[in-house]
């Protein structure tokens, strides 16, 4: 009983090294080729750590905003910063596709937000429509140049960075709108 228990181990075993010997496919072959890789993938990257810096601003403000505009604010904060989620799925994702990992690393966001820092504790309702209309400025304006920069070297990520750059100008306009002018 003994021995049959060790040989269909050993089956077992070799079974499984066969299989992991039989995906070595090299199907990083498939990988997409764009006209200058490291530039695309470097833009990605940095957009990835503006985004996500945002994200955590945003839903910094989303829990912590008081006064007359609340309830506004709140949600459309919390609308916010949901979409920037999707947008750092989409992002890095396209950053993997092209055959880089992608980093999201809290140290590596904070050393790399161009975004300036995010206030603590409660925020009054029209420092969060200063703070986070400037802020969104910066990243909309940020993605203007990355989508100059991937419009040479790959226009499929030029693509993905024009649709979250129009996503985020939505949400700019929306923020700006709590002020008269
Ligand atoms: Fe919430």
């Amino acid at each position: 009983m003994k021995k049959i228990f060790i040989l269909l181990m050993a089956c077992s075993i070799t079974g499984i090294a066969t299989a992991q010997t039989n995906f070595d496919l090299k199907t990083h072959q498939a990988t997409p080729t764009t006209k200058n890789t490291a530039a695309t993938t470097e833009s990605l990257q940095s957009t990835l750590y503006q985004l996500i810096a945002h994200y955590h601003g945003v839903q910094q403000a989303h829990w912590n905003v008081q006064g007359p505009q609340f309830e506004s604010l709140h949600g459309l904060l919390g609308d916010f910063y949901g979409a920037l989620g999707t947008d750092i799925d989409r992002v890095a994702e396209r950053q993997i596709i092209l055959g880089s990992p992608a980093d999201g690393r809290p140290r590596q966001v904070a050393q790399t937000t161009i975004l300036g820092a995010t206030p603590n504790g409660f925020q009054k309702d029209y420092d969060v429509v200063k703070d986070l209309s400037t802020k969104t400025q910066k990243l909309s304006n940020f993605l203007s140049d990355q989508i100059e920069i991937t419009g040479e070297t790959n226009v499929v990520t030029q693509d993905l960075l024009i649709d979250v750059k129009a996503g985020i100008d939505i949400y700019l306009w929306k923020i700006r709108s709590f002020s008269y002018n």
